[in-house]
């Protein structure tokens, strides 16, 4: 097998030449032969203005430069595309597969035995794993880090469940327009992924559970010392992967490891964009993602992590309280522990490694867990025959069982336009409806389902009602927000023919999301369905090609055309 700079020689037709043309390019930038002989450890670099989330990453890339070189490979550095939440249009998740396909052709077309992966705002490391799954070549993955905690008036804050709460509060007429200008410097006092338990958090956490990633690599802040040494150990760690050939994210993505990162995605309070993310790499790693397991897990995991949203806490105090091993220590009769992991050995040896931190409220026992039960459930019923997803953790607690009467909104525009009107006809035990948010309707399923609360029930002092949509939400965000219904309206799913004034059941304990009309009628308005007026498609480019291979939220809107096997509802 070719390694090194011998790997995927350019096209001419003569190989001998192909590398003497390589080399004499290369030599350029003063390399030795000596150094161009030695195992090319591939770093991923995405670093962006545009990406506060990734403001360390120079450093990250120095550490795992100098890392790589001290076990006697060769760093070479390039760039990928970055993605940052609010710097993302139409929305992030649109951009996360191109994100993958971007970093799975670099890392194909150039000379490299093993990468690093360095990324961390909510897609960036999905793409990148995704990536690094389908080429599968031996990767291990640097997480830029969480941000530190900010103050605001006594009060411990940060972003973004804390950007979300206070924001209500200026919408409410509670926070005045000078107070908001204040927190808006106080949100992100410092570079690196939001400080709670949202998608950045939550993917770091899965990919450490998932094995790719060196012990507490998920919690360390981005400004610590901890952060850059874990960069270190990650470059050294990808030069003696280089030079072995494994393992690959092949060996480490498998039924066992994607069950362990259900475990603690459950565990975790996770983010429900976590869930569409972990079945897009398993899907690339041809491992089935199994939802119904997944619900059945929630029903037997409390949540233990006491971080925002679900709890109080935010990621420095995890990483304080011993970070995922010690988690995963909480966990370890649920857990599969001969799991390999990139560090060279299995979980159990993570968890053995486990710091044992006394009196501490950050990570609950099984016996004292923070909510009886996980994060997540998954939901059927005629509303959502592919399912939909709640995150019941940061759900309110008297309303996941709820019938209401549904207020529909055709688009996020539409709700932009009337939700704050003072004759909009709604009650506070009304279900708000949104639709043609899903992953072909918006498009890129945009974080629209956190539905604010009409402007005139939060003066009433109204602080949750039940929404639901086709859309996602943040990480961040809280509330009693079904998410996720599949299939979205955009492709005639039941969530098209809700008309405004239908009563909508929410049933969580039973797992059950359905509009109250009899199987006639609902059979009666799908067949009649024609989206009016006509959805516009893209006529080329990317988003031509999105509109075309996008799958559904059940299948990780990953493309059709990416995924090791064929989809099941292509
Ligand atoms: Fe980048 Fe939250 S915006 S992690």
């Amino acid at each position: 097998m070719t390694t090194g700079l011998r790997k995927g020689l350019t096209s001419y037709g003569d190989a001998a030449f192909s590398l003497f043309h390589r080399k004499a390019f290369i030599k350029a930038l003063g390399y030795s032969d000596d150094a161009l002989d030695r195992p090319i450890v591939g770093i991923t670099n995405t670093a962006s203005d545009y990406n506060p989330c990734h403001g360390n990453m120079a450093d990250l890339v120095e550490s795992a430069k100098r890392g790589a070189l001290l076990a006697g490979g060769l760093p070479m550095v390039f760039p990928t595309i970055s993605i940052h939440e609010s710097f993302a249009y139409p929305t992030s998740m649109y951009l996360r597969n191109l994100m993958a396909m971007d970093t799975e052709e670099m890392i194909r077309a150039q000379a490299m035995d093993a990468v690093v992966l360095i990324g961390g705002c909510d897609k960036t490391l999905p793409a990148q794993v995704m990536a690094a799954a389908s080429v599968d070549l031996p990767a291990i993955v640097v997480a830029t880090g969480p941000m530190s905690v900010g103050h605001y008036r006594g009060e411990v804050i940060g972003a973004c469940t804390d950007c979300r709460r206070l924001w209500a509060q200026f919408r409410a007429g509670d926070l005045g327009e000078t107070e908001i200008d204040v927190v808006s410097g106080r949100l992100a006092p410092t570079v690196g992924t939001c400080g709670v338990m949202g998608t950045a958090s939550t993917m770091a956490c899965v990919i450490e559970t998932l094995g790719l990633a060196l012990p507490m690599s998920a919690t360390a802040p981005a400004t610590h010392a901890d952060r850059r040494r874990i960069a270190e150990a990650s470059g050294q760690r990808a030069a003696e992967m280089a030079a072995s050939g494994s393992p690959t994210p092949g060996r480490l993505i498998t039924g066992a490891s994607v069950r362990n990162a259900m475990v603690v995605l459950q565990a975790i309070g996770g983010s429900t964009n976590g869930l569409i993310h972990l079945t897009a790499i398993a899907g690339r790693a041809s491992v089935a993602f199994d939802l119904e397991l997944f619900d059945r897990l929630g029903r037997e995991i409390p949540v233990l992590l006491n971080l925002k949203p679900s709890g109080s806490h935010y990621m420095e105090h995890f990483h304080a309280a011993g970070g995922l091993p010690a988690l995963m220590r909480e966990l370890r009769d649920l857990l599969d522990l001969t799991a390999p992991s990139v560090a060279g050995g299995t979980i159990a040896d993570a968890i053995a490694g486990a710091e044992a931190v006394p009196n501490q409220d950050v990570i609950r026992t099984l016996a004292n867990p923070l909510k009886p039960m996980g994060a997540m459930a998954v939901l059927h019923g005629n509303l959502a025959p592919r399912g939909a997803v709640i995150k019941q953790s940061a759900a309110s607690p008297e309303l996941m069982q709820h019938a209401g009467r549904a207020v529909v909104f055709d688009s996020a525009e539409d709700m932009a336009a009337r939700i704050d009107r003072t004759d909009l006809d709604v009650h506070a035990d009304d279900v708000l409806v949104l639709r043609n948010t899903g992953p072909k309707g918006a498009p890129g399923m945009p974080e629209a389902g956190y539905l604010p609360i009409p402007m005139k029930l939060a003066r009433q002092g109204v602080k949750d009602m039940v929404r639901i949509s086709d859309a996602r939400m943040s990480g961040t965000a809280f509330g009693t927000i079904v998410l996720h219904i599949a299939p979205e309206a955009a492709v005639g799913g039941p969530l098209a023919v809700v008309q405004t004034g239908d009563r909508i059941r929410l049933d969580v304990e039973e797992r059950r999301i359905d509009l109250l009309i009899d199987d006639d009628e609902l059979a009666r308005r799908l067949a009649a369905w024609r989206q009016m007026p006509p959805r516009p498609r893209p006529t080329r480019g990317y988003a031509k090609l999105f509109d075309r291979a996008v799958l559904q939220a059940d299948q990780g809107c990953d493309f059709d055309f990416l995924l090791r096997e064929p989809p099941p509802h292509s």
